[in-house]
């Protein structure tokens, strides 16, 4: 047994979110070893981990269980091999500086998921992704514990990666390996920066949003909209395309607004509470189902107290 009493647990602790709304925490940790995230895991095995919230929406109410951040040196660090390609990422590590990172060192294979605001654990856990690629991608290995603080390393292909799910959400992902391939760093910054450029070009990337909103979905049935070629049955079609065809950019609820840019982004001006987000997710799920049948499936997650 691991005493708990060197954990430094903070009560009633905010929890920083890019939505920036919502509930807090009753009670906090930023464990600074693995040993310390063990001793977490004693005092609440239900514990949540928090990454860089940028994915996540707090209700107002908050949280009971223990919300543990990663964001501490010993599961922030980085080990980049250019010669094999091999990088090794602690969970906490900002997941957009690792990427001008092994950019800047001359390795290919995280360059098209810039943009997308995430600590390493957090991407690695929702297998986040866009046009440009996906997570899954340039994996080599998860290191993972258990509930019961029990280490264990999985191999990518061990891992049932699908669009947007890693299949890892009971676990607390520690580090992620990556197998990258050694390449020209002119050519890799040129493609940074035209990804860099089509996002901020199509998302408003300055307002308090936690992107995409909702998962695209595949479609049980051809859709036809106007204006648009028919898209088959078992197409991923664009949600943010689905919520502007359906008329709701503008839509408001409180102090949350689908944005005019994009329609699958959610914004929130000072003041707007989570249970706006949540309302105008409902209402936004309701017209699109109404207009193109389509049930929209949230991609942003949401923690209720006692849910
Ligand atoms: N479109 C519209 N109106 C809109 C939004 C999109 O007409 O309001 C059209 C676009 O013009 C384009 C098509 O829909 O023809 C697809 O749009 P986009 O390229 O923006 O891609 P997306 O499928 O809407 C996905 C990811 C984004 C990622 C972008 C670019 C999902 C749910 N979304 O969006 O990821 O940034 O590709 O790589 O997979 C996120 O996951 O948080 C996120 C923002």
């Amino acid at each position: 047994m691991l005493a708990n009493d060197q954990l430094s647990i903070t009560h009633d602790a905010p929890i920083p979110t890019w939505f920036h709304v919502g509930g807090r925490a009753d009670r906090f940790c930023t464990p600074t070893s693995l040993d310390d995230l063990k001793r977490c895991l004693e005092v609440d095995p239900r514990l949540r981990v928090l990454g860089d919230g940028a994915n996540l929406l707090v209700d107002d109410d908050g949280v009971s269980e223990l919300v543990v951040s990663l964001k501490s040196p010993a599961f922030q660090q980085v080990d980049i091999d250019e010669k094999s390609g091999r990088v090794l990422a602690g969970a906490g590590a900002d997941f957009p500086k690792l990427i001008h990172e092994t950019v800047r060192r001359g390795l290919a294979g995280l360059e098209g998921l810039i943009g997308i605001p995430a600590s390493v654990g957090g991407a690695a856990i929702m297998n986040a992704g866009g046009a440009f690629g996906q997570f899954a991608d340039s994996v080599a290995k998860v290191h993972v514990i258990d509930r019961n603080g029990k280490p264990a390393v999985r191999d990518r292909a061990s891992i049932p990666f699908e669009y947007r799910r890693s299949g890892l959400s009971h676990l607390i992902v520690t580090a992620v390996e990556f197998k990258l391939t050694p390449a020209d760093p002119g050519p890799l910054r040129e493609r940074l920066k035209e990804c860099m450029a089509y996002k901020k070009n199509s998302q408003p990337m300055a307002d308090n949003s936690a992107g995409c909103c909702f998962k695209n979905p595949t479609l049980a049935a051809p859709l036809r909209l106007a204006g648009l070629d028919e898209f088959s049955k078992g197409a991923r079609v664009s949600a943010g395309l689905l919520i502007d065809k359906a008329g709701c950019k503008g839509l408001r609820v409180g102090g949350a607004e689908v944005s005019q840019r994009h329609g699958n982004f959610l914004t929130t001006s000072p003041g707007a509470k989570a249970r706006d987000v949540i309302e105008l997710m409902k209402l936004v799920q309701q017209r699109v189902l109404e207009f193109a049948g389509v049930k929209l499936e949230p991609e942003v997650v949401i923690w209720s107290r006692n849910k």
